[in-house]
């Protein structure tokens, strides 16, 4: 009985430890949410740039230099768009804002908006949509 006691608790301290360890591991390898910049990555607090509120995510970098200088971030936070809808609200601010010209930036900065400002609920909407309702015979 004693000896299988001690078997038991030996497992038992082995489960906790590779526990430990796993965790351990994954503290040492933080998320990097595909940004590079380590000052920007140390403003990152779970999953959300603190100083614009800015999602953490692939092309932040590029749109902290190019789309806060003029207006608060918070005019992308509380926007949802698509690719080409982002696209358009770039297009309407290059011509009607003096929006200088993004280069290389703009497919980065697009993809970036896409992904993590989308359009919510797109298939509760379309349903709205319907305009002609028939009686089922
Ligand atoms: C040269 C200045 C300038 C820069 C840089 C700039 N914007 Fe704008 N943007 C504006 C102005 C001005 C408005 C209109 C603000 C208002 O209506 O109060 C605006 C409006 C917007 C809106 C709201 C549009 C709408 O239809 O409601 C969004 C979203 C936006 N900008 C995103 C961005 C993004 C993304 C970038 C980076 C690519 C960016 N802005 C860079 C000037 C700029």
């Amino acid at each position: 009985m004693k000896k299988k006691n001690t078997v038991v608790i030996f497992f038992c301290a082995l489960f906790l430890i590779c526990c430990q360890a796993e965790n351990d591991s994954t503290k040492a390898k933080p998320e990097k949410f595909g940004i590079t910049n380590e000052h920007i990555l140390s403003q990152v607090e779970n999953g959300i740039h603190t100083p614009s509120g800015l999602k953490a995510g692939k092309g932040l970098e590029s749109v902290l230099v190019f789309c806060v200088s003029c207006h608060s971030s918070k005019l992308i936070t509380q926007n949802r768009a698509t690719e080409e809808g982002w696209l358009s609200m770039i297009h309407w601010m290059y011509e009607t804002q003096n929006l200088p010209p993004l280069g290389d930036h703009e497919p980065i900065i697009v993809k970036y908006l896409a992904e993590n400002y989308a359009p919510e609920e797109v298939g509760r909407r379309q349903q709205l949509e319907v305009e002609e309702w028939y009686e089922l015979n």
